[in-house]
């Protein structure tokens, strides 16, 4: 008898916004190009979360467009439809179903105590919608719908992933073994890209300053630009440290786009000023960032193309989604329909 045990792979799976009109380097090195690296270790599956940017008001043909611009990036990032799945959310509807029945397997209080919840009620004040208050269960919904073992996120998304673990364990008490138990599988380096001129907030796409933030669409001259004005602090050597955000954060995005550690980038560049390093790391990113965006127009050109994988996508994940709402239906009492 043949006794090799064929090892089933993990199941990863992640999501990103398509509000605005592209993403940051922040979300490109945080997330999107270590989604690609992961496709031949584990079963991938990727999402544009447009349900999710709605909490926030979007302009409607922007976020359809954004939502093109979006599935274009992730191909162009190097996630392959082949090997992984790739889909819109708002395709499968599964996803809305079970976050309405997480909502009730989901605490008032716990919600509450959600970091970006805060952060983005105080930044939207006139606009603080259910929507927002309860985007964690659709995310516990996109992330257990798939039983994931494995969520690749930036640091910022780690307290959503452990919601949905406490949801899901929540779940698994009352009825029994339904979901997988998810765990965010968070970067080494770079797992939370800092702005260029407040370094001690995070890369972000909805910041109004842009010499804040690196777009992967920015031309080299805009990313050159925002590079030289990157700010440092008056120490002036190429070097970590505690109180040191602005060059923790370069050498973090130079040794992301060269390869090398962050021991070989103080060594390189020992002796040199901010100056040089500046340049050094525009030039870094505008040639990790050239294929990508020289990618991401030539599909922008190709809308059926970019239908087709949706369309296969969102067929796949479907299959699997059902699989766990029906599941899910039947054990909270739900009458299936005759
Ligand atoms: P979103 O669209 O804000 O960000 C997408 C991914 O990019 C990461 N990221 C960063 N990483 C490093 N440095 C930064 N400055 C930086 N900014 C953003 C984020 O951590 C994230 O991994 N709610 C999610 C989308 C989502 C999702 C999901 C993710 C919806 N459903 C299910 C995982 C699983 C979000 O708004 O990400």
């Amino acid at each position: 008898m043949d006794e090799t045990v064929v090892e089933k792979k993990k199941v990863v799976l992640s999501g990103i916004q398509p509000s605005g009109n592209q993403f940051t380097l922040g979300n490109y090195i945080g997330a999107i190009r270590n989604w690609a690296l992961m496709q031949d270790s584990f079963d991938c599956i990727y999402m544009v979360a447009n349900e999710h940017s709605i909490t926030v008001r979007q302009e409607p043909a922007k976020l359809r467009e954004n939502t093109y611009r979006a599935i274009a990036s992730l191909l162009a990032a190097g996630i392959d439809p082949k090997k992984s799945i790739l889909f819109v959310q708002s395709h499968v509807p599964a996803h809305a179903e079970l976050a309405w029945i997480l909502d009730c397997y989901t605490m008032f209080g716990e919600l509450t105590r959600m970091t970006q919840f805060k952060d983005k009620s105080a930044k939207n004040a006139d606009n603080i919608n259910a929507g927002l208050f309860t985007y964690p269960t659709l995310m516990a919904a996109d992330i257990l719908i798939y039983q994931s073992d494995l969520v690749p996120v930036g640091a910022d998304q780690k307290q959503h992933v452990e919601i949905a673990r406490d949801i899901a364990g929540r779940f698994n008490g009352i009825y029994g073994n339904t979901f997988v138990l998810p765990e965010p599988y968070i970067p080494a380096m770079g797992a939370k890209i800092m702005s260029l001129a407040e370094p001690e907030k995070k890369m972000s796409k909805s910041d109004p300053n842009e010499n804040a933030k690196i777009l992967v669409m920015d031309k080299p001259e805009d990313i050159m630009r925002k590079f030289r004005r990157a700010v440092t602090d008056s120490y002036g050597e190429v070097r970590r440290g505690e109180d040191k955000p602005g060059l923790n954060n370069l050498i973090t995005i130079y040794s992301v786009a060269t390869g090398k550690t962050p021991e070989q980038v103080e060594a390189e560049f020992e002796g040199k000023g901010y100056g040089d390093f500046k340049t050094a790391c525009g030039e870094a990113v505008v040639e990790m960032l050239r294929p990508f965006r020289e990618q991401v127009e030539t599909l922008m050109k190709n809308k059926d193309y970019l239908d087709q994988v949706a369309k296969e996508g969102a067929e796949q994940a479907e299959r699997i989604a059902m699989r766990t709402l029906r599941k899910v239906q039947k054990k909270v009492g739900f009458l299936p329909r005759p």
